[in-house]
């Protein structure tokens, strides 16, 4: 094909933005709105960030519910979840693992999550219409259920033993067999193929499909029954295991489970959830630009907020259960 100066135009137009950002804490509650909806509490605890509306029913468009966000982007009301991280003591006693935030991200946020929404890899923007999902959307990726096969074929959900918070590589299908030095990162890569029509499906999962190779990287062709392409969505979440450096079991065992309770010391149920939540057509915009990372601040195309007023926004407590110090059991569970 001859380049015209139309087709100039059109891939000029189709530059899209990646985004990367920070989240902090919202809530660390025992609720799972996609998984049980209306349950209260749900079956395990979760870390979640993101918009205050979060609550056991929520549904609907959340991006006009609520009245604040732990995000940066301030038109940004989703909420993003995983389980929490829990250390195991040889005495039979868990204590929660604290979360830290990102060195790529301004300093003082309060725990969290980096989130990100990319469309070609990690370092380029591509050149693909990207179609922001709609008011309504949610998915999960990952099950607490799912075994090592899990793990296998889906190559967007790994660990990071951490040497200092940029450690990167290499990437790791469960829990590292040693202490980390600079803690353990989790990672939660979504499939970026959506079937154009269902906002959720019985298993918060048939709606999408993914193409992704591995983790941030160009995800292939969507398939004919998936054929919308979204932003492809990914969670990063590091914790802080150094207050735990000198109880590492002396048999080698791994001593950190997730809140799900998995007792095998595998790590290979980790998952997540989404909840769509971005204002009017805030997504949709950033997407159709060409920022990079923090470049989309500031008005350039999406309103930010500072640390402070992050850091500011809460959820409302419905479990109040304590999940703090040593416990005898995990969070909704007998052992
Ligand atoms: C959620 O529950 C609250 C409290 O029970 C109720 O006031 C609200 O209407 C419910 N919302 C939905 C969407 O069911
Ligand atoms: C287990 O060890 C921790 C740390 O020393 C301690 O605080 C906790 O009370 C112990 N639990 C039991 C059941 O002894």
């Amino acid at each position: 094909m001859r380049w015209s100066p139309f087709a100039l135009v059109a891939l000029l137009k189709q530059s899209q933005a990646a985004l990367r950002f920070g989240c902090g804490t919202v809530t660390i509650q025992r609720l799972d709105p996609v998984v049980q909806s209306n349950v209260s509490p749900s079956a395990h605890l979760h870390q979640v960030v993101g918009g205050n509306a979060f609550s056991p029913n929520m549904t609907g468009d959340i991006g006009n519910q609520g009245t604040c966000t732990t995000c940066t982007f301030s038109e940004d009301f989703s909420n993003y979840w995983t389980a929490v991280l829990f250390f195991k003591h040889t005495n039979g006693s868990y204590k929660r693992v604290k979360i830290m935030e990102n060195d790529a991200l301004p300093a003082g946020i309060n725990g969290g999550m980096t989130i990100y929404y990319t469309q070609q890899d990690f370092n380029s923007n591509g050149n693909k219409k990207i179609t922001a999902f709609p008011p309504g959307f949610r998915m999960t990726v990952g099950s607490p259920t799912q075994g090592k096969d899990g793990l296998t074929k889906h190559k967007g959900l790994r660990f990071t033993c951490l040497d200092t918070k940029s450690t990167r590589f290499p990437e790791i299908d469960d829990f590292p067999k040693k202490p980390c030095k600079g803690g353990l990162m989790t990672e939660h890569h979504f499939p970026s193929c959506w079937d154009g029509k269902n906002l959720d499906s019985p298993d918060h999962q048939a709606h999408m499909y993914d193409t992704q190779p591995t983790g941030f990287a160009a995800g292939g062709a969507c398939p004919s029954s998936h054929p919308v392409r979204v932003p492809q969505l990914a969670y990063e979440t590091l914790w802080d295991t150094a207050e735990f450096k000198d109880m590492w079991p002396k048999d080698g065992s791994n001593p950190f489970v997730f809140s799900y309770g998995d007792q095998e010391g595998h790590a290979y149920g980790t998952h997540a959830d989404y909840m769509f939540g971005w204002k009017g057509d805030a997504l949709q915009r950033a997407m159709d630009s060409s920022c990079m990372f923090n470049a989309c601040e500031n008005g350039k195309p999406l309103k930010s907020q500072s640390v402070a007023q992050m850091n500011a926004c809460k959820a409302k407590e419905f479990v109040n259960e304590d999940h703090e110090g040593w416990l005898k059991a995990l969070p909704g569970m007998t052992a």
